[in-house]
């Protein structure tokens, strides 16, 4: 099958690889029919990471599933599916709370894993024709429709982007209707971010970046653009909320130093 492999720091190629195949009886075989990039791919292709030469890479999957083994209940050949990034096993005491990308049993050296991913299991990646999909009645979600049809783009930003942007949104800022939100970078988690927050009801959402077209993106979707180009962008949006205060903030930064981090800011 064909693969996306890391060979070196900024340095990635389409080789020829052996096909992935079944390896357990409870997991599913998947062709890849749209894989996203994420940032996460960036901290590996910059050499930020462990990552070895020849890791297949890629963690946001969506597919048909091609085969399954013969333990697997809730999805067949055919079925169309969506594959979170971070594979669990379904049934461990973090899978049972819910924290499956904690999962127990999915890395021997830790908890949790994910596919194609430096330090995170020995999972190959989806940037390839096929995927291994381990507990598969846990890893697949089935889907309505067929590929490359109306919702292949969007049904794409579910393994991964949609829901960490809604995740730091929903869970870790905790929007709720009516508050003022800024979110700190517009790449895909920023923008789908800052688009989870005026879902979740936000009155005003600030998005800033320094890239003329993930700006124009925020403001496609919604939000207000802060260019930070243009000076320090805490002041812009102090000067723009200089009524009412800005309540809430979250970060979602690339360049692998800054976690997620949940605050109060201060309003004017
Ligand atoms: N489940 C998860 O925890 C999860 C999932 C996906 C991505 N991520 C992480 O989220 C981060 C963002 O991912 P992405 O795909 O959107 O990356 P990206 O590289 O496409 O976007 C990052 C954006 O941040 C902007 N930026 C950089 N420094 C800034 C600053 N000081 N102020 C404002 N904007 C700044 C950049 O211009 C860029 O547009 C990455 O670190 C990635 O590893 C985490
Ligand atoms: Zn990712
Ligand atoms: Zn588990």
């Amino acid at each position: 099958m064909r693969a996306v492999v890391y060979a070196d720091v900024r340095t990635v190629e389409v080789r020829e690889v052996p096909d992935a195949t079944l390896e357990a009886q409870t997991d599913a075989l998947v062709r890849i029919t749209s894989t996203a990039l994420c940032g996460t791919d960036l901290h590996m292709y910059d050499g930020r990471t462990s990552a070895e030469p020849g890791l297949v890479l890629g963690h946001e999957p969506l597919g048909v599933v091609q085969e399954v083994g013969a333990a697997v209940q809730t999805v067949r050949p055919g079925t169309r599916v969506v594959i979170p990034t971070h594979l669990f096993c379904g049934t461990c005491v973090m899978c049972a709370r819910g924290l499956s990308a904690a999962c127990l049993r999915a890395r021997a050296e830790g908890p949790g894993a994910a596919y194609g991913y430096a330090g995170m299991g020995p999972y190959r990646g989806a940037q390839a024709d096929l995927l291994r999909v381990p507990w598969a009645d846990a890893n697949c979600v089935p889907l309505p429709g067929e590929p490359g049809d109306a919702y292949e783009d969007d049904f794409v930003l579910l393994a991964d982007a949609f829901v960490t942007g809604w995740h730091a949104a929903a869970t870790l800022a905790e929007v709720e209707p009516g508050d003022t939100v800024a979110v700190f970078g517009a790449g895909t988690i920023g923008l789908l971010g800052a688009y989870s927050a005026l879902l979740r009801g936000a009155r005003v959402v600030y998005s800033v970046d320094g890239v003329d077209a993930r700006l124009d993106k925020a403001g496609e979707v919604g939000a207000v653009p802060v260019d930070f180009r243009r000076g320090d962008p805490v002041e812009q949006i102090r000067a723009d909320r200089a009524r009412a205060g800005l309540p809430l903030g979250e970060e979602k930064l690339g360049g692998g130093r800054q976690g997620h981090r949940r605050g109060r800011v201060p309003g004017t």
